[in-house]
């Protein structure tokens, strides 16, 4: 795709000015008016609170047709990735947008595991907050800590700087994560383990003891690996949107990200799933049936919603929801254990399927509705939720920063607002007024 040869143009008439903007295609045929002209030409800026319409950049990640329930990774069907790849793969492939050789992928496998560690003085920092603190609050802080231990430029290109923060931030961020978990429990810390896979050395770090020697259980882990491949990018979303501004002061890919797993934590967006288990037991608990809570989330005024459901694009299923909710099945079986929140989670969905108010809205299960399940059923607390989701989406951050940072019409967003408040007056001292 190019932003430098347009077929087409739109015409735009603003009283007796008309005008010819650009019209962009992308390699999936989909259109783009581009306005970047449009405030010299005319004056006017646009409108368009959320962002719903709103390009803010080119990009070669994500592909994703809401209207059609469709995701792809640089080309390639998320079911595909699901079944066949594995999280360090994809992590490479958002990236790179290319797979990576046999090679690339061990020499990846390698640096990774080789900057899992965190500098012991990073351990402290855990210490100085309470540990009934929620991971998300603990884990942005820690992340953005990064940038203080690791100031150092000590390449001449600043291609291979971004690489090295890259590393480390993806490879570090299970020992944070985990960290998080531990003081929370007051338990000691544990070192990674360099003969273990990425989800392993993630469950070794949440739930080894120096007491005693731990197996990570191999359909734990690969359940595992398939939640952080599901959440692992999604275009411009809130958080995503959030690192790429950040980003785009200059500011380093540690701050960046730390205000990513901000914008992440709030429960319209990766929150959601933690929201999701309490709506669940709250309804497994008799607090309201099924029923009662579905018109208490179709009534305006209750304040309630639906958790889990709807999403600002997908005006279909969610295929990560279609693939989570087969996997909660096939986990469960075989850990040889039930959820009866699943059985609410899906008589919740039936009414919603066949509900007027979800069909005219077109609100389906989103990646949050079934997620909590499995979560829960590989015994990840509920407030880690959230952390997991940040530890999946990790490499899209990541490569969108990158990406973002090698966009040649990349500038710094600073987006434009329509005053509506009072025109000019005239100041009144204090004892005036
Ligand atoms: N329950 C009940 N009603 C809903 C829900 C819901 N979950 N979601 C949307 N609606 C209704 C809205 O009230 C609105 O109704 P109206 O047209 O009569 O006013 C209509 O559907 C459109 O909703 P908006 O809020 O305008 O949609 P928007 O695109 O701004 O929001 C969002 C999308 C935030 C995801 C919303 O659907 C929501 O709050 N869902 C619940 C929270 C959630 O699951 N978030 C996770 C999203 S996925 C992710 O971020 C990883």
């Amino acid at each position: 795709m190019s932003s430098e040869t347009p077929s087409k143009t739109a015409k735009l008439t603003i009283g007796d000015t008309t005008i010819e903007l650009p019209v962009l295609e992308g390699s999936e045929g989909e259109i783009a008016i581009d306005i970047r002209n449009l405030r010299n030409q005319t004056g006017a800026i646009t409108y368009d609170p959320g962002f719903g319409n709103t390009g803010s950049c080119l990009s070669n990640i994500t592909y994703l047709d809401g209207e059609k329930g469709i995701l792809r990774y640089a080309g390639y069907p998320i079911e595909q990735l699901a079944e066949q790849s594995n999280f360090l793969e994809v992590s490479w492939l958002l990236i790179h947008q290319s797979l990576p050789t046999k090679q690339e992928l061990a020499e990846f496998h390698r640096e990774i595991t080789y900057h899992t560690m965190v500098h012991e003085d990073l351990k402290r920092f855990f210490g100085s907050m309470p540990k009934t603190g929620h991971p998300m609050a603990i884990c942005a802080a820690t992340v953005g800590a990064l940038s203080t231990f690791y100031q150092d430029v000590k390449y001449d290109d600043p291609e291979d700087q971004r690489w090295e923060a890259a590393v480390r931030l993806l490879a570090k961020m299970p020992t944070i994560a985990a960290y998080s978990y531990k003081h929370s429990k007051g338990q000691p810390f544990m070192y990674p383990q360099n003969d273990l896979s990425y989800p392993e050395n993630i469950m070794h770090l949440m739930f080894a003891t120096p007491c005693e020697p731990y197996e990570p259980d191999p359909v734990i882990a690969r359940a595992l690996d398939l939640l952080l491949i599901l959440h692992a990018d999604h275009e411009q979303n809130c958080s995503t949107s959030t690192v790429r501004t950040v980003g785009s002061s200059q500011a380093n890919l540690f701050a960046s990200v730390s205000a990513g797993i901000s914008a992440l934590w709030g429960p319209l967006h990766g929150g959601a799933n933690q929201k999701v288990i309490e709506m669940l037991i709250s309804i497994r608990d008799g607090d309201r049936s099924a029923k009662d809570f579905m018109n208490l989330a179709k009534d305006k005024s209750s304040g309630v919603r639906l958790m889990g459901f709807g999403h600002r694009v997908y005006k279909n299923y969610d295929p990560r929801a279609r693939i989570l909710k087969k996997s909660c099945d096939e986990v469960l079986a075989r850990m040889g254990t039930k959820n009866p929140l699943l059985e609410i989670a899906k008589e919740l969905e039936e009414i919603a399927l066949n509900d007027e108010y979800f069909i005219e809205r077109k609100l389906y299960p989103n990646v949050d509705f079934y997620s909590g399940i499995i979560y829960q059923a590989l015994g990840i607390p509920i407030d880690m939720f959230t952390v997991f989701f940040a530890l999946g989406r990790m490499p899209g951050w990541i490569a969108q920063w990158l990406e973002f940072h090698r966009d040649a019409d990349a500038r710094i967003m600073r987006p434009r607002q329509v005053y509506t408040g009072e025109r000019e007056r005239n100041y009144v001292p204090v004892d005036k007024r």
